[in-house]
């Protein structure tokens, strides 16, 4: 809107009239106006009121803060469409702004036009609620390092609070705010150490504002921690014999995720018939010549990583079964007799125990006996053995 628009629009017979009309102002007192101040949100509509008492029919002008007139006496004078004059009575006179911009922000004049030095400031106040903040990093987050992360509110006013939440908890900035004229930048820094495990972790921020209402404008993100690889070989069940088939996966983190991955055999060429898709080896009808070491690796610009598989092929038959099935049956069976064994000594020595206590007694009681023998046989002369028999008999 160029200035010419806004130009005050008096015709020379205006001018006249004002002239006369001052005079007449002079002569009619008691007049008043009153006007009120508004508040309205950017983009919104104010309403801007000028109150009247004992109102004679004087010449109401309605300026802008810059003191242009927008209306005298109801007649349009600025060419700007967001003005309209809603109402004029005796009472109040009414106009209304749409769009509001902050650049209509000020005093707004009602006056009485016989009556220049006590007009009356309606002011505007504009109001610019924050927008959703925005984040940006710095820099790329790499385990083991620093994140910086900006929280950002470019126009607000008043200015926005912005904060920075994970998991429900504050995370302390350095807050900072610009000056743009009329409204405020906001931004809130962080720096925060991430590890590989934060990858993926939600963090936010808030902005809140006296024109929200308690609510929030929340900008959700979440980190992206840059990590070298890891590779791992998932090794087939069991074992394998010539003819069978194999598909060797390798399962691969890092971020950003390695885009190739490399199979190879260590000290030969991966053989012939084998096909690689991705993360996956297959060797279709194995044989002997595809024993070997083989490697997955992977890379991404923070490191490489590898992993590897020792492939024996068994001959078809019997000599896989010796090796693989028959010496867990062998251990089994090795194992149940040793149990078995270990049972039966226990039990053997139990009984042993129990026997031989037995047989002390019966050899502590027979003792007296013995020695009533030996006394018997001293008193009955030479031969004991022969009346220890005869007594025993
Ligand atoms: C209107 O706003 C101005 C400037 O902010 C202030 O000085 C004045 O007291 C306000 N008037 C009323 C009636 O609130
Ligand atoms: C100003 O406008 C009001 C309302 O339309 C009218 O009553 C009054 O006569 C006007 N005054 C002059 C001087 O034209
Ligand atoms: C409101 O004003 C802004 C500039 O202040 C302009 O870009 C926008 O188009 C306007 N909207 C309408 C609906 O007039
Ligand atoms: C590969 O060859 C080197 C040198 O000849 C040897 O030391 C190494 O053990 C071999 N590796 C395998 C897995 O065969
Ligand atoms: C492959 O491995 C199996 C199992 O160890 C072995 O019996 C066989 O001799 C090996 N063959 C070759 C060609 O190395």
């Amino acid at each position: 809107m160029g200035p010419s628009r806004r130009s005050l629009l008096l015709s020379p017979p205006l001018s006249l009239l004002l002239r006369s009309l001052v005079l007449l102002s002079l002569s009619s007192r008691g007049q008043a106006v009153q006007a009120e101040n508004v508040t309205v949100f950017e983009g919104g509509k104010a309403q801007i009121s000028c109150r009247l008492q004992n109102y004679d029919g004087s010449i109401v002008v309605i300026q802008n803060p810059r003191r242009q007139t927008l209306f005298f006496n109801g007649t349009r004078a600025l060419k700007d469409d967001r003005f309209q004059m809603v109402l004029f009575t005796q009472r109040l006179v009414q106009i209304t702004l749409t769009n509001v911009s902050v650049s209509d922000e000020g005093g707004y004049f009602c006056q009485l036009y016989t009556d220049d030095t006590h007009h009356q400031v309606a002011t505007l106040t504009v109001i610019v609620p924050p927008e959703v903040p925005a984040i940006e990093a710095k820099t790329q987050a790499v385990e083991g390092g620093e994140v910086e992360l900006t929280c950002l509110s470019p126009r607000s006013k008043p200015p926005a609070t912005l904060r920075w939440i994970r998991d429900r908890r504050e995370i302390p900035g350095v807050v900072s705010q610009q000056d743009n004229g009329k409204t405020v930048s906001v931004s809130n820094t962080i720096r925060i150490p991430v590890e590989r495990r934060d990858n993926g972790a939600a963090i936010s921020c808030e902005a809140s504002h006296p024109a929200l209402e308690g609510q929030k404008k929340v900008r959700h993100y979440r980190l992206d921690v840059h990590f070298a690889p890891t590779v791992k070989i998932n090794p087939p069940q069991g074992i394998l014999r010539e003819g069978d088939s194999l598909t060797l996966t390798c399962s691969v983190s890092g971020n950003p995720l390695p885009r190739n991955i490399q199979w190879s055999r260590v000290n030969d060429t991966l053989p012939e018939r084998a096909e690689t898709s991705g993360n996956t080896l297959l060797m279709s009808r194995l044989s002997q010549s595809h024993n070997g070491t083989y490697l997955c690796q992977a890379h991404n610009n923070y490191g490489r990583a590898a992993d590897h598989y020792t492939l024996l092929v068994y001959d078809p038959g019997a000599v896989v079964e010796t090796h693989s099935a028959v010496p867990y049956a062998v251990v089994g069976g090795v194992l149940a007799l040793l149990v078995f064994t270990i049972i039966c000594v226990l039990i053997v020595t139990i009984w042993c125990s129990v026997r031989q206590k037995g047989s002390y007694l019966t050899h502590e009681a027979s003792g007296l006996d013995e020695h009533g023998d030996v006394q018997e046989a001293f008193l009955n002369g030479n031969d004991t053995s022969q009346g220890k028999k005869e007594y025993l008999l």
